[in-house]
């Protein structure tokens, strides 16, 4: 459907055209000033320029020729030559009516619709998920749906990163915890076992163990990469350990995610990659891209144009190893030859913006990928505390994923308890809800490039711009349309109010919101929105008797006109990564 913006400016330019003006110069906005109308057309002050003649003339010809329209209840000229559009209640009906008829409530599908992977997430295996993983999973899978609303193909993966040095470092501490184990031993040729020899709590304290020791213990740190080197080339003990590291962990991944509501299509991780490294390396020297730089093997990829220096990206390391670039290229490999992909979209914090650059360089000039994909990174600003530092635990270190939900938990169960809102049987679900509304609202209502500060209380709100005040509306309309009976089948009549038509107007503005939201991915605009949209609703709700209204056509009319802007605020928390309690 057009966007009511775009009719409205349909209609204007006719009249231009019809006066004699260029019919580019018919511009429609938004008024900015809502007490006297709720669209202005500015053209025929810059008609006047062209024209030599005075706005106010011009403006008064363009109303003549617009005439009578159906799309306004009253067109103004005013001085010094602004055209005050009011929308007629009649079209606004209709308008609505449409939109709730059409699929994705009259929203345009992607012109440029196409097969995206999403790489977002990228926990470390073995290591503990932290806060700064939790921007990438909500953010991904909020993009990922918005993305297939619109009717992209996405493939999102999670791209563990599972090859790197914690690897080495737990078995090396394992091997002195367990020095019965018989992954270390040369000559132990028999199968082993299929258990896996600790449990992800252990393995959780191993890590952060073994990453410390490293540090003041030379000859450990040694024996971590000794351990890192033969898990790489495939020795038999090394492999099948990985294998159980991998295992509990994933396990325990996916527990994580399936509490925050976010999940993958594909499991790969940087492991995956490593088979494709040669095929990659091939492709980059055939193009004559590589330089040797103190026996390391780089691509150089600063171009003219950078403001700023873009240092060489290295490819393999003088001693033979390969690094985190090598790796995101040689999945480039493995994407291409799996998905074809017409688009990539990585989410990282955005202190990775240079790595980014650099592989996205490197793979456009190697023709790793076509002249036309689309390689984006979204960078994503740091949470902080709500002192605006970085966050801690009390005792410095870095906060769990788990005991920031667990937090975010234990206080929505208090008010949900205290407020007695739900039987007993059904507290841990509502609870589940509104934590998860109030920490994904809390972060998406930020720009993804910005920093925020994470603020328990504030995000957990029932009132305000929080997650929970959005799905308290939701639940107060379902209440009321509950009470009313059936209503789907009810038709939007005109706004019998004003607090009506702004709610009607604000239903409106939905398409053009998403298209934004897609255009530039960016979840925050639909946050923004459904602020907006739940003001109206709650405006009209406490200005308006519904329920008691004897008058039942006019009745009907308000319980579709709430009916809609439920099912609109529904569908655009599912597009955020959440969902409404029925009771709150
Ligand atoms: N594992 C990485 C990290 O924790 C993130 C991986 C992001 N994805 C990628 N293809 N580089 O920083």
């Amino acid at each position: 459907m057009k966007t009511l913006l775009e009719m409205i400016t349909i209609e204007m330019k006719e009249a231009f055209k019809a006066a004699g003006y260029d019919e580019e110069l018919a511009r429609v906005t938004l008024s900015n000033r809502p007490d006297l109308c709720e669209y202005q057309c500015n053209g025929a002050l810059a008609a006047a320029k062209q024209y030599h003649k005075a706005p106010i003339q011009i403006a008064n010809a363009v109303l003549d020729a617009l005439g009578e329209n159906e799309l306004f209840s009253s067109a103004e000229a005013v001085m010094p030559g602004f055209l005050n559009l009011k929308i007629s209640e009649d079209y606004l009906a209709s308008y609505l009516r449409e939109m709730a008829q059409a699929p994705h409530y009259g929203a345009q599908d992607d012109p440029a619709a196409c097969t995206i992977v999403l790489d977002y997430g990228g926990p470390n295996v073995a290591k503990p998920l932290h806060v700064g993983h939790l921007r990438s999973a909500i953010i991904g899978e909020s993009l990922k749906r918005i993305y297939r609303f619109f009717g992209n193909h996405v493939i999102g993966d999670i791209h563990l990163g599972d090859w790197g040095l914690q690897m080495g470092l737990i078995m090396a501490q394992l091997q002195d915890e367990k020095p019965g184990l018989p992954y270390f031993n040369p000559d132990y040729t028999g199968e082993y076992p299929a258990e896996a020899p600790f449990t992800i709590s252990e393995l959780e304290r191993i890590y952060p163990a073994a990453s410390a020791r490293s540090k003041e213990d030379e000859a450990f740190a040694a024996r971590a990469h000794e351990e890192t080197f033969r898990l790489q080339h495939g020795e038999r003990g090394e492999r099948a350990l990985w294998q159980h590291i991998l295992r509990v962990s994933v396990e325990d991944l996916k527990r994580n995610y399936d509490n925050l509501g976010v999940s993958f299509d594909v499991w790969l991780g940087e492991s995956d990659a490593q088979k494709y490294i040669p095929q990659m390396l091939e492709t980059v020297k055939s193009k004559g891209l590589c330089v040797e730089s103190e026996g390391a093997l780089v691509v150089p990829v600063q171009e003219e144009a950078d403001a700023k220096e873009v240092p060489p990206c290295i490819l393999v390391k003088s001693d033979g190893a390969t690094l985190y670039a090598t790796t995101d290229l040689a999945t480039i490999v493995q994407r291409e030859q799996d998905y074809h992909p017409q688009k990539y979209m990585y989410l990282t914090d955005k202190r990775q913006n240079l790595h980014f650059e650099q592989v996205f360089r490197v793979a456009k000039k190697a023709g790793l990928v076509g002249a036309d994909t689309q390689l984006g990174h979204i960078g994503f600003g740091t949470m902080n505390g709500k002192d605006g530092k970085p966050f801690k635990t009390r005792d410095g270190g870095v906060l769990r994923l788990e005991t920031l939900i667990a937090d975010m938990t234990a206080f929505v169960r208090a008010k949900v308890v205290e407020n007695r809102i739900v039987d007993a049987s059904e507290v841990d679900d509502t609870t589940a809800k509104i934590a998860l509304a109030a920490l994904k609202y809390g972060d998406l209502s930020n720009q993804p490039t910005k920093d925020y500060n994470f603020d328990l209380e504030r995000f957990a709100a029932f009132e305000g711009n929080t997650g929970p005040y959005i799905l308290y509306t939701i639940v107060r309309i379902k209440s009321i349309l509950s009470r009313y009976g059936a209503w789907e089948s009810l038709p939007i009549q005109e706004p019998a109010n004003d607090y009506a038509k702004d709610l009607m107007l604000s239903v409106t503005k939905l398409g053009p919101t998403l298209e934004q939201a897609l255009k530039t991915s960016s979840p925050n605009l639909i946050c923004a929105y459904i602020y907006e949209l739940a003001g109206c609703v709650n405006k009209f709700y406490h200005e308006t008797r519904i329920l008691s209204e004897e008058d039942t056509r006019l009745q009907a009319g308000y319980i579709a006109l709430i009916g809609l802007a439920k099912n609109i605020l529904e569908s655009c928390i599912d597009l955020l990564g959440f969902s409404a309690p029925e009771k709150m």
